[in-house]
């Protein structure tokens, strides 16, 4: 599948490789095929230890340092399969056939042409927004032409009864703002959903949409970073994988066959990670019988956070605040002394090192090679990583994660640092939407509990007797 880019290939076979060999003293995992409820399980917080489901998408081993998609480990997915084929497998538990894989990728190509979101977006000040802020408006938008406009669009503009979202009817006020008649023009009609809006919401969990999002969110991410520079969205190119499409449509440059593979190798790699916070944010929308549309919004919400997807973009300023290799030793000990975390290190559930940057680190270094400014990056990263796992890897399990080298990824390509996160969701909403899919076959509404340590009994002072 991979001729063209046969070093890429050899570097994550070499990555495979030294992952067994590194942890070939570990214990191999009991396996586990079914659970009966209720479970029995130590919690931490942060819901440290809890079980919250079962799962047939995806598996991560901390100690082996495994992860795992539907059985298949996730070098062999790297170094022979693409994101269109591992996104297939994610939501539908089997690889493609060839016939499927080549039906699929047209419906990706298909449902990423969403040109009246892009034209929506432009009403917005995408350009100062915060660009996972700009995504997630981005897909509620496409929620909107999933749903109101372009399913019951007929019927709602026959019965005048529904708002549209279209630049046409931007609600205009018929009285100076603040007087207390000031009326929106909208508000004159009657604003009613129709029937049948919210059972189609709820039908809309089916694998259309999940394709429709995974399509979406790689167009909106390309619109987005155009925007932010002054320019117009792009068409996606029907010649190009989706890997190569999102690298086009954010940059507006056709990559090279190892940008394209090392962009693919990189939505492989962020795909699925078990529960993490974004997937359980996703999880829980969706548990309590909301939509898919709103379910990816709240996962993208969560992934922005500095210690979930947000990290990445971190990584870069915090690389930056260092002048060179020979000032990393200075440098760690300040953090260490301040007691700052250090920015792509650690992981809840990884003991190991993280497989995906054991792909991502060489990566990361061969297109340094061509590139003196991320040359100079990676000098930094990689001293910083000695440290680190000298240090902190040896007291307490520390080393790099997903986020660490992703970056330097990234910035080899010229994509600037603001799209890291957004391209992390382009990528994981396979796994949330597989997961969400998965979770709703069996659905039960998420809902712990918390541990109430407040006060009782107080007696209620009205407000001026408070002092
Ligand atoms: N640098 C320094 N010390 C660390 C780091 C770090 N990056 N991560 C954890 N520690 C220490 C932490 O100070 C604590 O020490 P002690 O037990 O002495 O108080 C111990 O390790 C356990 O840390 P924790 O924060 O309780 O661990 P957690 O499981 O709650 O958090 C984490 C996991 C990923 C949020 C955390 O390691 C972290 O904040 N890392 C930096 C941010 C980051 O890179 N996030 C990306 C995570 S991977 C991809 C993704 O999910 O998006």
């Amino acid at each position: 599948m991979h001729e063209n880019t046969p070093e890429i290939t050899d570097l994550i076979l070499d990555a495979a490789d030294k992952a067994r060999r590194e942890t070939d003293s570990e214990p191999e995992p009991e396996v586990t095929t079914q659970v009966n409820w209720p479970v029995q399980c130590t919690v931490g917080p942060g819901l440290e230890g809890a079980i919250a489901c079962t799962s047939k998408v995806g598996y991560v081993n901390g100690t082996k340092g495994w992860l795992i998609y539907r059985g298949y480990d996730i070098f062999d997915l790297c170094a022979h399969s693409c994101f269109e084929e591992v996104s297939y497998l994610l939501l539908h538990g089997k690889l493609p056939t060839g016939a499927e894989l080549e039906s699929y990728k047209q419906k990706l190509f298909d449902y990423s042409n969403i040109v009246s979101v892009k034209r929506m977006l432009l009403g917005f000040p995408v350009e100062d927004m915060n660009t996972m802020a700009a995504l997630r408006l981005g897909t509620l938008l496409m929620r909107q032409k999933q749903t109101y406009r372009d399913r019951n669009i007929a019927a709602m503009e026959a019965n005048h009864e529904v708002l549209s979202s279209d630049e046409d009817s931007i609600p205009m006020e018929t009285e100076p703002s603040g007087s207390h008649s000031a009326v929106y023009e909208f508000s004159r009609k009657t604003y009613r959903r129709p029937p049948g809006v919210e059972s189609e919401l709820r039908g809309s969990e089916g694998f259309e949409s999940c394709y429709h999002l995974i399509a979406g969110l790689n167009t909106i991410t390309g619109a987005v970073a155009r925007i932010r520079e002054g320019r117009m969205p792009l068409e996606p190119d029907p010649e190009l994988s989706h890997a190569g499409n999102l690298l086009y449509l954010m940059t507006g440059r056709r990559p090279t066959p190892v940008e394209e593979r090392i962009m693919d190798v990189a939505l492989i790699l962020h795909a699925d990670h078990g529960m993490n916070a974004s997937t359980f944010a996703a999880m829980v929308v969706a548990s309590t019988l909301s939509d898919i549309y709103f379910s990816v919004g709240s996962g993208i919400a969560a992934l922005s956070g500095p210690l979930h997807g947000g990290a990445n973009e971190k990584v870069l300023h915090m690389l930056a605040e260092i002048a060179g290799p020979a000032e990393v030793d200075g440098w760690y000990e300040q953090q260490r002394e301040k007691k700052r975390k250090i920015m792509g290190f650690g992981h809840r559930v990884y003991k190991a090192y993280d497989p995906r940057a054991r792909v991502l680190g060489p990566l990361a270094e061969h297109l340094a090679k061509t590139n003196p400014e991320v040359e100079h990056l990676f000098g930094v990263a990689k001293r910083l990583e000695t440290k680190v796992v000298q240090t902190l890897g040896e007291e307490k399990k520390i080393f790099p994660n997903v986020d660490f080298y992703s970056g330097i990824v990234y910035s080899s390509m010229g994509i600037p640092v603001e799209l890291f996160t957004p391209i992390f969701a382009v990528s994981r909403v396979a796994g949330w939407t597989a997961r969400v899919l998965e979770y709703l076959e069996n659905n039960r509404i998420f809902r712990p509990r918390g541990v109430y340590v407040g006060e009782f009994d107080k007696k209620y002072v009205p407000v001026d007797e408070r002092g």
